[in-house]
């Protein structure tokens, strides 16, 4: 089979049925049928492959783990219900009460909650430190330290960290390197090539690409997703067939949508550093961006998250949230319709002052993840706010 990235997108995880479907079919059902009572001992025991029950497979979440799988490059894929199950089911499958965790500290609000709030009540103690600086990850290595987590771009500072030298890094404290590979998508960053161990998706955002359906991914060699596999099949958040079905569409058109999209976010962000009222403009493919050329070596294109502080504070920012009239208000991001949200008090509300101090998150600041439409609308769009 071919490698180019825009086949593999549309032709791999293909199994027919007896029907001849063109489309990949739909697999919904909760459990499988046996031939006899031996069969469905044989398959419970491990002795045959084949279906048993959808919190252990379904033929469409198999299909979308072939195709993501081969998108990113990965021996194996398991697929899980969201982005946040994804960064669990990896926790709870490669760490033990005393191990250590390093996070990058601009992470999602939810992550940052999962490792220190919730892993933490299992003996699971968590770090973070600045992503950008590989340094920091050094320093703050200790002996029980079991795995490296970044997002990069991050949300929503779009952070660059260098994931060659944070492997590197991991390597040499024999730990894990686990990258959040959901700014980029396959399509734009290959973390597994530059030598992560796993990349975690939250395939919510640009994998389905129409804010439809909830799903994540954890992606690496078989042995570690074995483990994770194994995690899932007993907890259960697994990912339904019919959201399979819907992330199986929205990875055909991934690469051209992440194209159109960070084209589209560069000439928003290049307009936004010329125009008055704002502090400072976040976006990787800005030669301003304090790790631009890491984001060239590293990424196709810049993505399509482009961060700003307003002058004025929440005041101002949420002036231009709320003078808008076509952009959505809403917190996800990664759909084909732009989005807007004020960090500070919704995806990163429930960490503390002091983290988001720490992260870079100020009241002023504003993520714009862009869509589709036609720059001049999503510009025109933003600046009733600011003017
Ligand atoms: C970078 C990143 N990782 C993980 C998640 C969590 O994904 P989900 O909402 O699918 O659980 C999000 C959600 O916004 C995200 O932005």
């Amino acid at each position: 089979m071919t490698s180019e990235f825009d086949t593999l997108a549309l032709r791999t995880g293909i199994h027919r049925s007896q029907f001849g479907e063109h489309s990949e079919a739909m697999y919904l059902t909760s459990s499988f049928v046996f031939e006899n009572a031996a069969q469905a001992a044989a398959r419970f025991a491990g002795d045959v492959e084949g279906n048993i029950y959808s919190r252990f497979t379904n033929p469409t979440v198999s299909a979308f783990q072939e195709r993501l799988a081969a998108l990113e490059g990965a021996e194996a894929c398991v697929a899980t219900a969201s982005g946040m199950s994804a960064i669990l089911a990896m926790a709870m499958a490669t760490l033990k009460a005393g191990d250590h965790v390093l996070c990058s500290a601009s992470v999602f609000g939810a992550t940052v909650q999962l490792f220190s709030s919730i892993m933490s009540k299992f003996g699971v103690h968590t770090t973070f430190v600045q992503g950008s600086s590989v340094a920091a990850w050094e320093s703050a290595l200790c002996k029980d330290t079991k795995l490296l987590f970044v997002e990069t771009p991050s949300n929503p500072l779009t952070e660059i960290a260098d994931i060659g030298a944070l492997a590197a890094v991991a390597k040499r404290a024999g730990a894990l390197l686990a990258v959040d590979n959901c700014f980029c998508t396959p399509a734009l960053q290959k973390p597994l090539e530059l030598g992560a161990d796993l990349v975690i998706h939250s395939a919510t955002k640009y994998l389905d690409g129409q804010g439809r359906v909830l799903g994540g991914a954890v992606l690496g060699r078989r042995q570690v997703t074995d483990s994770v596999y194994a995690f899932l099949r007993t907890a259960g958040p697994t990912l339904s067939p019919f959201n399979a079905w819907v992330l199986l569409k929205g990875l055909e058109t991934l690469r051209i949508r992440m194209q159109a999209q960070s084209q589209a976010a560069l000439q928003l962000a290049q307009w936004l550093e010329r125009r008055r009222g704002i502090e400072r403009v976040y976006y990787p493919g800005l030669p301003s961006h304090p790790q631009h050329a890491l984001a060239q070596k590293q990424q196709r294109l810049g993505g399509a998250v482009v961060s700003f502080d307003v002058k004025g504070g929440r005041d101002a920012a949420w002036r231009v949230i709320d003078a808008t009239r076509m952009i959505s208000i809403t917190a996800n991001l990664g759909d084909t319709k732009t989005t807007i949200t004020h960090p500070a008090s919704t995806t990163h509300g429930r960490i503390s002052a002091e983290a988001r101090k720490a992260a870079g998150i100020g009241e002023g600041l504003l993520r714009v993840a862009v869509g589709l439409e036609a720059p001049s609308d999503i510009q025109a769009d933003l600046e009733c706010g600011l003017s």
